[in-house]
């Protein structure tokens, strides 16, 4: 049986994660995080000091990865992984093995949905997926939401600092070579500038229109 499958992507703290698992709860469909992929095969990376430059010792430490928590965690939310997170997306080899993963997770996985969250998941991996959502929020407002969350995790953080980290992280994601951040072909773009309560009505909009 073919699997229903709505994706969810936009820039660096736009809020996809906390829409992703709102639509997850409310229908009922599995959640998948696909940047949580990028953070722990960056804490990997990191941990191992891997030369992103040095294709073998990338392929090795790659294929010596059977297993993936898909569990979000403290220590992959800080800024620092963040950012390898981010770095180590632009390779394409990553890319492959995150991708292979996804596809792995939902056959596998026995549940009739998935909601799906990241930055080239309508639009390269899983194309045909059968709604996709784009989250678009003001790079200012998103930087103060992710301090405020930082803060609240109890990191220390500085609003400039954050700032400025996004924009890199939105070019480094707009700019690549594989799979750059891109509004999907057919997608819904949903306005998450203000408050929850409203980016959820346009997406329950969207849903009953489905149905
Ligand atoms: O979404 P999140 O911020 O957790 O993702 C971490 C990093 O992983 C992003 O900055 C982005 O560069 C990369 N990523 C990606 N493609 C995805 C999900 C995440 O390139 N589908």
């Amino acid at each position: 049986m073919k699997k229903f499958i709505v994706t969810v992507d936009g820039p660096a703290a736009s809020g996809k994660q906390k829409i992703a698992k709102y639509i997850s709860k409310k229908w009922n469909l599995s959640h998948l995080d696909s940047g949580i992929l990028y953070r722990r095969i960056a804490l990997i990376f990191s941990k191992n000091k891997i030369d992103l430059n040095n294709h073998r010792q990338v392929n090795d430490c790659l294929s010596k990865i059977n297993a993936i928590s898909y569990r979000n965690n403290k220590i992959i939310r800080t800024q620092e992984i963040s950012n390898v997170a981010s770095k180590i997306a632009i390779n394409k080899l990553v890319r492959k093995k995150i991708n292979f993963l996804q596809y792995e997770y939902v056959k596998n996985l026995n549940k009739r949905g998935f909601v799906i969250d990241g930055r080239d998941i309508g639009s390269k991996v899983f194309k045909d997926a059968n709604l996709k959502l784009y989250i678009e929020v003001n790079v200012k407002i998103r930087a103060k939401r992710r301090y405020k969350q930082l803060i609240d995790s109890g990191e220390k953080s500085i609003y400039q600092k954050i700032l400025k980290d996004i924009k890199l992280r939105d070019k480094t994601d707009i700019n690549r070579k594989y799979s750059p951040l891109v509004i999907p072909k057919g997608a819904h773009i949903i306005d998450n500038n203000s408050s929850f309560n409203k980016t959820i009505k346009q997406i329950t909009t969207i849903f009953n229109k489905y149905q």
